[in-house]
């Protein structure tokens, strides 16, 4: 007994001392002072000492013990302190290093002329609605005058869901689901995405439209042509020319096609050097807006009286009008998010 005690008491402190992790220390701890470490079993032996031993051996082996305890502590309060200087010199921040910096978001082109469209529509006391882009066959056609067999169906390549749905072709349906939840007076726009198939440097499958329609008891085509030449000139410059041309829409009637001056060549038709102007092809017009006096039978289908509503409606894509006021030639620069295109617009 006497020779263990003396083994431990100066081993002990020598194996602390070498201990380099926190781990190592902890093994060394069950080694000494676990269940069935050196130590305790020692304690343990003490019943075996006769009698007269057993307070002396008791003292010292106690002592020993809060002592191993204390030293193991101090030891492991030691290694956790190197560690955090260790960690404060290794990974010192550098507080000279230039901060990164917030690049400013921009707003997509395509948002910021819907937004100057919407502005220009509500300054004139239009409301906005919407609709969903998975669309009936009804909403699409049918009750816009556009029978199943109506060949007007094939200008708008559409993209079937299944059965009777549809991705919209338009933003007109709109007009119909208002007018089935509604009462005259009306006076709405509908921006939104619409589908079709077709793509080129001008078409996109999903492109955007906004649709606006008036309608109350008396409603002229003279309240179109006011309505949107003020429209065109808020969005292109003042003094833009316009020209309203006969046309045709199932769901209008009549209906007309309403062209601007073409914002490359002024109308001229050829550039300053002589040649054939790109934009609109020498013609001097650029179409923008189709539009008409809403078709009476379009009213029946929604329940009005055609006899006592009247009303004009129109449609425009919003792509097309921002490739012409921002001079863009290919569509598809909108929708492929390279930042050093969409970067250029405020
Ligand atoms: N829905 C037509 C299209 O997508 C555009 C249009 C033309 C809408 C005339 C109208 C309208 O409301 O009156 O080509």
């Amino acid at each position: 007994m006497k020779e263990s005690l003396e083994t431990l008491r100066e081993e002990i402190p020598d194996r602390i001392a070498h201990c380099e992790t926190g781990p190592e220390i902890e093994h060394l701890r069950v080694e000494y002072l676990g269940r069935k470490g050196k130590l305790t079993l020692l304690l343990r032996g003490l019943r075996d000492l006769p009698p007269e031993e057993r307070p002396q051996a008791g003292e010292q082996l106690n002592r020993l013990r809060r002592v191993t305890e204390e030293q193991i502590a101090a030891r492991l309060a030691e290694l956790k302190g190197r560690e955090k200087e260790r960690i404060l010199s290794e990974e010192r921040v550098d507080i000279t290093l230039p901060g990164s910096r917030w690049e400013r978001g921009r707003i997509h082109p395509l948002t910021l002329v819907m937004d100057e469209i919407i502005d220009v529509f509500a300054g004139m006391g239009f409301e906005i609605a919407r609709g969903p882009d998975i669309e009936d066959d009804y909403h699409n056609f049918e009750a816009l005058n556009m029978p199943k067999d109506h060949p007007a169906r094939d200008m708008q390549d559409t993209f079937f869901v299944s059965g009777e749905c549809l991705l919209r072709t338009h933003t007109s349906p709109v007009q119909i689901r208002v007018m089935e939840s509604r009462k005259p007076p009306l006076q709405i726009i509908a921006p939104g995405a619409v589908y079709r198939h077709d793509d080129d440097a001008t078409h996109s499958p999903m492109f955007h439209q906004v649709e606006g329609f008036m309608v109350d008891s008396d409603i002229s085509f003279a309240d179109l042509k006011g309505v949107l030449t003020h429209f065109i000139r808020q969005i292109f410059r003042p003094e833009t020319k316009v020209r309203f041309r006969p046309s045709f829409f199932p769901f209008t009637e009549p209906s007309a096609e309403i062209d601007i001056q073409c914002v490359l060549c002024g109308g001229e038709g050829t550039s300053q050097e002589g040649q054939t102007c790109r934009v609109c092809k020498g013609s001097g017009w650029l179409e923008i807006l189709g539009a008409g006096m809403i078709d009476p039978q379009v009213f029946r289908f929604v329940g009005y009286d055609p006899e006592k509503v009247s009303g004009f409606a129109f449609g425009m894509g919003v792509e097309r009008i921002a490739m012409l006021k921002f001079g863009i030639e290919d569509i598809r620069l909108f929708f492929q998010n390279d930042i050093r295109f969409l970067r250029q617009f405020r």
